[in-house]
């Protein structure tokens, strides 16, 4: 791992728009500062990637809240009106019977120009064999050790590893970052981004300190100011407590982390008792959840969101959450941590 803290960053204003943080990420990737905006689901649209793009960190449009490849070449467009950073399209994969057209979206992030892809969900190998070539630069996310080193394998250039406090798709091994990021950094030889659980910049100097090049946050980047999502959700995960989330769907061998709530509960009911995926479907359906964040109804579907909304206290701007995590990181690594070594 490779990680410089550049003399800058001793006692200064802050850092939005200097690079203090240097790893092979920030090279790799084009951006300032080593934090990814992963995909989310009805969230990753143009207002938030830009203004994460704008703060000096990578952003993720996520493609399938896109209805059509048509529409993701309009949000795609619409991002560019609001930045002229980096950004990219969170490319998710689906374990599902009938599947989105995957080629046609895949088709349209090519034809638009865009030069980062972030992969997850199953293996990527069609559609990296189809991006690599035009010079799109692949960030493959996904839970265990092993499927880091598959994906490298196949000639992606950086690894996120979720770990078990991750919103979204935990997978089934429970393996929690403490141990799964120096897992995996520790094998891998391409930069590994640290995700899950990771909500400020003590998460951060512990991810560079467990070998990763960088952090990776989706429940931190939901409560902020330009998450298109209605004020009571963010209000809410201020409110939670790390102890707020449950996990739905693991006897189908689907472990999905979701906000606790009473569809949670009932979800996790029905299936404990014996119910099948036919049993919950309508209560897990997306437009549900979709809904929570249209109306603000908490209670209305399942919403994901992580362990770490226990260290969520506030809603910032962007701009001011990243130039925050970079001042404190900054200031750990030089303060804290280097009057450790001067005992
Ligand atoms: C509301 C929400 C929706 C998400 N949707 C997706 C998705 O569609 N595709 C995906 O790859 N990851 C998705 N994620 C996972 C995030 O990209 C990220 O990996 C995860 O949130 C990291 O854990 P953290 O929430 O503890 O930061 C979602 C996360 C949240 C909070």
């Amino acid at each position: 791992m490779t990680t410089t803290v550049s003399r800058a960053g001793v006692g200064r204003a802050p850092v939005q728009d200097e690079a203090v943080l240097h790893t092979r990420f920030t090279e790799l990737f084009g951006v300032r500062h080593p934090i990814v905006q992963g995909g989310m689901q009805w969230v990753g649209r143009a207002e938030l990637v830009a203004a994460v793009a704008n703060a000096g960190a990578l952003g993720f449009l996520t493609m399938l809240t896109q209805p059509t490849p048509e529409d993701l070449v309009k949000e795609i467009a619409r991002t560019r009106e609001l930045t002229d950073q980096p950004f990219g399209v969170n490319f998710t994969i689906l374990p599902t019977i009938t599947p989105p057209p995957y080629a046609e979206y895949r088709a349209a992030i090519i034809e638009s120009g865009i030069t980062i892809v972030e992969t997850a969900g199953n293996l990527p190998t069609e559609h990296v064999e189809a991006l690599k070539p035009v010079g799109v630069r692949i960030i493959h996310k996904c839970t265990s050790v092993r499927h880091a080193l598959k994906a490298e394998s196949i000639g992606v250039d950086a690894v996120s590893i979720d770990g078990f406090e991750c919103a979204g798709h935990p997978g089934e091994d429970d393996v929690t970052g403490l141990v799964l990021i120096p897992a995996t950094t520790e094998r891998l030889r391409i930069p590994v981004i640290a995700s899950g659980g990771i909500a400020d910049a003590r998460g951060l100097v512990a991810a560079l300190a467990l070998g990763a090049e960088g952090v990776n946050m989706g429940t931190r980047f939901l409560c902020t100011a330009e998450s298109p999502i209605h004020d009571d959700v963010k209000q809410a995960i201020v409110a939670a407590s790390e102890r707020d989330t449950d996990l739905i769907l693991r006897p189908l061998g689907n472990t999905t982390r979701v906000a606790r709530n009473a569809v949670s509960r009932e979800v996790v009911q029905r299936l404990h008792d014996g119910g099948t995926f036919d049993d919950v479907r309508d209560l897990v359906a997306g437009v549900r959840g979709r809904s929570v964040y249209e109306t603000g109804d908490i209670d209305r579907g399942v919403w994901s969101v992580g362990q770490s909304q226990g260290l969520v206290h506030d809603i910032p701007t962007v701009a001011e959450l990243v130039s925050r995590i970079i001042d404190e990181a900054v200031d750990i690594i030089n303060g804290r941590l280097a009057a450790l070594t001067r005992r």
